[in-house]
């Protein structure tokens, strides 16, 4: 299957730019740059995408005909899907079209979903404790699906594939750090939401228990992406379904040692008043400073996650920042980037605010 056509969506995102990006700057790969398209929600971003010699096209997710007419108008084979986790319509949507396509060419088709690690959260009604890919996560999330939308929706993309004949994988990103590949939205979430809370409190605040969270660098979170397409696109595609979870965890971080430098590089450009942070006088302030819901701010930032990747070293994945302190070593560069390219409008942002509220 050397000749696979490939759609990326959410190309304008943090995660889906990244994507577009890397797969064109790929050398000596069977995925054949040529052959990628990215999937964009307005004119403006197809202006910009496409002066800058990328394939996209403008498309809304949510509408079911168009999506359909836009995998069969360009014979896409694998959608990597990287615009929402949690609405569970655009990923009905984008399978049933893989489904249509696989029946019109007689082809396999592929879905790659692009989950959260927010979804193995305890906070989040995760009681299964430490978790790898290895373990049979599909049952699991299926038990707990109803308290918590991301597990939900990873649900869903396994059985409406398996009905549509379609084989699906679902990648599961922790915290993502490190500077976007794409060319829009550069940033990604945790570290523009604690500055952003951090500026309007003139002070950086901590919560009592110092969450320890999984993490990969945006690069790597690539480089997994690429290998399961190389996979693909080799015919040598791994199995999907209810074996198809890859957790992309590199490391873990600390919070607390996070937010320590994430105040001093506040405080040594004047924007917050001490250079030590403070603790949080209730949940709901730090609700209302994050402009969250407050089981989404106590999720991520005063949670335990424990994944473990099991599988993505077998598809040949070799993570590069798997250490803690390579990730304290860039803190001040990740707070430059929010200072410099925040505008404060991730879609993720709006879709928590949609599904959890
Ligand atoms: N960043 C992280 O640390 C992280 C960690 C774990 C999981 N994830 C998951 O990865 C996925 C992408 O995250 P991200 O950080 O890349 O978010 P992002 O920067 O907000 O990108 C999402 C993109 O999808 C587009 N989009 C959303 N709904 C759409 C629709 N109905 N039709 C067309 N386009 C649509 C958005 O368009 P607009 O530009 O018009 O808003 C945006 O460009 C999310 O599911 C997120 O939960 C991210």
């Amino acid at each position: 299957m050397t000749h696979s056509k490939i759609l990326v969506t959410g190309a304008a995102g943090y995660v889906g730019g990244s994507v577009l990006s890397y797969l064109k700057t790929l050398e000596s790969s069977s995925i054949d740059a040529g052959s990628v398209i990215g999937a964009v929600r307005s004119e403006e971003q197809v202006d910009a995408l496409t002066a800058a010699r990328f394939n996209v096209q403008q498309v809304n997710l949510s509408d079911e005909q168009a999506v359909a007419e836009l995998v069969l108008r360009n014979e896409i084979d694998v959608v990597v899907h990287c615009a929402s986790g949690l609405d569970r319509d655009l990923v009905v949507n984008l399978i049933h079209a893989l489904g249509k396509r696989r029946e019109a060419s007689g082809k396999a088709t592929y879905f790659i979903h692009t989950s959260g690690g927010s979804a193995f959260s305890e906070v989040g009604g995760w009681s299964n404790g430490p978790t790898s890919d290895t373990d049979q996560i599909f049952d699991l999330e299926k038990a707990l699906a109803d308290s918590m939308p991301l597990r939900k929706v990873d649900v869903a993309v396994t059985e409406e594939a398996k009905s549509a004949g379609v084989t699906s994988y679902i990648v599961v990103p922790p915290m993502v750090y490190g500077r976007g590949l794409g060319l829009w939205n550069k940033l990604s979430v945790c570290m523009p939401l604690t500055v952003r809370a951090s500026l309007s409190r003139r002070a950086v605040y901590t919560f009592p228990q110092d969450s320890v969270m999984p993490a990969v660098h945006v690069s790597d979170l690539m480089a997994l992406y690429a290998r399961l397409l190389e996979k693909i696109v080799q015919n040598d595609a791994p199995a999907g379904g209810e074996n198809g979870y890859y957790f992309a965890v590199a490391h873990k971080i600390h919070w607390w040692p996070t937010l320590d430098r994430m105040a001093a590089a506040l405080h040594s450009r004047g924007l917050v008043q001490q250079r030590s942070t403070q603790m949080w006088p209730n949940d709901e302030e730090a609700a209302e400073a994050y402009g969250l819901p407050g089981l989404f701010v106590q999720m991520i930032f005063n949670s335990r996650t424990e994944i473990r990747s099991g599988k993505a070293g077998a598809l040949g994945w070799e993570p590069t920042w798997t250490q803690e302190d390579q990730f304290l070593q860039i803190i001040d560069d990740e707070v430059r980037d929010v200072l410099e390219l925040d505008t404060g409008k991730g879609s993720v942002l709006n879709n928590v605010n949609k599904q959890l509220k």
